[in-house]
């Protein structure tokens, strides 16, 4: 089957899931994600916020818009990178997402990833960071954002090398200033790796 072919049939699935889902709620979207279908890069954020859920794209809101800004400071286009979350779903009031939730829907973040087969992999935050270094093997390296984020892990798989690059999360520089220039920083490390 073609990729476009196997994400539109994952997409269909998961949004059958979410129907279903405690999370869901009436007039809103699930988000599946968006971008290229050929990307060197995934993003992966934590989960849909208010915006998110009322237009079904992921970062389309305050934390979108500081992404957007960073992507275009390191000369990104978001258009050629995948961006997607964890969770498909808003939680209630923004919460985190619980172990559960992580677990219920998870899944559909593996076979985004099996179908797109990125070369580089950045997360958004502690819940993505925690999701995918555990998935690659990468556990005992597990350690906050604050300490580890901008830092570049390989891991090999079946078929490639995949480079896994925790990042803080946009929304951190929504109450933090600084933080806008340390996320602009651990952005070019990923420009930088496409290069090579
Ligand atoms: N925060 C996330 O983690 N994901 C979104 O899509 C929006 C905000």
């Amino acid at each position: 089957m073609e990729k476009q072919d196997e994400i539109k049939k994952l997409k269909k699935e998961c949004n059958e899931f979410c129907k279903k889902h405690p999370l869901y709620e009436e007039g809103t979207f699930p988000v599946f994600g968006e971008g290229s279908l050929d990307p060197d890069i995934i993003l992966i954020g934590e989960a849909p916020g208010y915006n998110e859920s009322i237009t079904g794209k992921p970062f389309c809101g305050a934390a979108g818009k500081i992404l957007d800004e960073i992507l275009n400071n390191a000369g990104l286009k978001r258009e050629d990178i995948f961006i997607t979350n964890i969770v498909k779903l808003r939680p209630p009031k923004n919460r985190n997402p619980t172990k559960e939730e992580i677990n219920q829907f998870s899944p559909f973040l593996d076979n985004q990833i099996k179908i797109l087969n990125p070369k580089i992999i950045g997360t958004l935050g502690n819940f993505s960071t925690a999701y995918i270094m555990e998935k690659f093997n990468l556990k005992d390296k597990i350690k906050g954002i604050s300490k580890i984020h901008g830092q570049v892990f390989n891991v090999s798989t079946l078929f490639n090398v995949i480079k896994i690059v925790p990042l803080y999360h946009p929304a951190v520089a929504t109450y933090n200033a600084n933080m806008k220039d340390t996320l602009k920083q651990d952005f070019l490390v990923l420009k930088k790796l496409l290069g090579e």
